[in-house]
């Protein structure tokens, strides 16, 4: 279903890529498929779309079914894996329709302003919240959920619990420790799907049946690609994108631009940022992952990418089949002189902007991947979740990555505990005092904002 176009690749034609990149591909297919590689625990994700089992579906569309019967809006609280991937299906699928529950998103941000809002937008609408944390402690999710728990006490008393969704670890967290307590309905993040790989679990799979997504579509696609992609061979397109962005790295490209052409696209951008950052940025490794949306971004980033500094390789995303199609409409006076575009439409503009931009951009020395997507529908939605996961998974092996652990995550974490006077963060107290005194020392700024409470 997903298929890569490597042709503007400089330099590097098909057989070379092939002699190049095969040999390290199938070793890195292989202990992928075995679990043998760093972070084989974590791979239930390849087997997933066959393995879901019929019961969790029913159990996800029984729960969503009762949700839009409750509540006018479904508050989605998660962040990074757990948020994601269901935003960018809801939006690139087109879900939250007006009569339908909306969905929308909260706990992925400390921002007082954004909760106040949030609540302020509930105050007339029946709501129900889906509170999603595969660790269940994550610090921003379990601060939303306080917030939301304290305003869904407020207005619906005992009835609360009801509409309170739990989608977490099947044993371990606060999270899971809660919902037994409170009997609320709870789905699990099977041990061996990490956050960012699960967005086909009930993790994305809630958020979208309630906002409309037929999920057995998704996972549908995901299963069909999964067959394509188990050729191990390039032919396999996962294989030949994992190749070509590897070569581009080993030759000192730095960053990969994702680059798409529908707006609706812009969180799978997120999403895709999400795997591979987390996935590869480490031990001092990884193209650094951003994503430009053209054509507006030909307008502002155009200039930087055609003649910028050379660290950049660009991966372009298109889908062949839009859902509608506008004929630019001819006019006499011709004032603005469009008229030689007259009848053509937009989906043909936009294929000619992409084709002229992919070329200017080869020759200004950034070499583009083409990746190709048939239409925006479920199935295809699942089917590139599965392809950049598989994609993404490959590419860590080759670079010698645990591509299915993020230790980095941590480092921001510690301080800000200790800042907060978590209790057993009390031994780093004494360490951040002492970098607050060196700074002060050498007449810098104190950016630790409670100090006071380190001293
Ligand atoms: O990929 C990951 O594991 C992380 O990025 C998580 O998705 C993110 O940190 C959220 O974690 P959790 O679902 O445990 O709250």
């Amino acid at each position: 279903m997903i298929t890569v176009d490597l042709s503007r690749l400089t330099g590097w034609d098909f057989h070379q890529i092939e002699k190049a990149m095969a040999h390290r591909l199938a070793a890195a297919h292989q202990i992928l498929e075995e679990g043998t590689g760093a972070g084989g625990e974590t791979t239930g994700w390849l087997r997933w779309p066959k393995e879901c089992p019929a019961g969790e579906l029913d159990k996800i569309q029984q729960a969503a079914a009762q949700i839009c019967r409750d509540s006018q809006v479904l508050v989605v609280i998660g962040i990074g894996g757990s948020y994601l991937g269901a935003k960018a299906a809801i939006d690139l699928l087109g879900g939250n329709g007006p009569e339908k529950t909306q969905v929308i998103f909260a706990g992925n941000t400390l921002s007082s302003d954004e909760m106040a809002a949030l609540l302020a937008q509930l105050e007339n609408k029946s709501f129900s919240v889906n509170v999603i944390s595969k660790s269940g402690t994550t610090t921003e999710p379990a601060v939303a959920f306080r917030f939301l728990r304290q305003y869904l006490e407020e207005r619906y008393g005992e009835e609360a619990d009801r509409r309170i969704y739990v989608t977490t670890d099947p044993q371990k967290g606060a999270l899971r420790a809660l919902a037994r307590a409170q009997q609320w309905t709870s789905f699990s993040v099977p041990g061996s799907i990490g956050g960012r790989y699960s967005v086909l679990t009930a993790v994305g799979l809630l958020p979208m049946a309630v906002a409309g997504i037929d999920i057995n579509r998704v996972l549908a696609g995901a299963r069909e690609e999964m067959e394509q992609l188990s050729r191990r061979s390039m032919e396999n397109p996962a294989w030949q994108y994992a190749a070509a962005r590897n070569l581009m790295y080993e030759a000192g490209k730095k960053v990969e631009l994702l680059a798409y052409y529908e707006p609706t696209f812009r969180f799978m951008a997120e999403w895709w940022k999400q795997l591979f950052g987390e996935s590869e940025g480490k031990q001092g490794k990884g193209l650094f992952p951003a994503s430009v949306e053209y054509t507006a971004d030909l307008h502002s980033m155009g200039q930087y990418v055609q003649d910028g500094q050379r660290i950049l390789m660009e991966t372009m995303v298109s889908f062949q089949n839009s859902g509608t199609s506008l004929s630019l409409p001819y006019r006499a006076d011709d004032g603005d002189g469009l008229n030689y575009l007259a009848g053509r439409t937009l989906e043909e503009l936009r294929a000619q902007a992409m084709a002229g931009a992919a070329i200017a951009h080869e020759d200004g020395g950034v070499p583009n991947i083409q990746i190709q997507v048939p239409s925006r529908n479920p199935e295809s939605y699942g089917a590139l979740v599965y392809f950049f996961e598989l994609s993404c998974g490959l590419s860590g092996y080759l670079m010698g990555v645990n591509p299915f652990d993020q230790p980095g995550v941590e480092a921001y974490k510690k301080n800000m505990f200790t800042l907060l006077g978590k209790p057993g963060y009390e031994a780093l107290q004494q360490t951040l005092k002492n970098r607050s005194k060196s700074r002060k020392k050498a007449g810098k700024r104190n950016i630790l904002p409670n100090v006071a409470k380190v001293d």
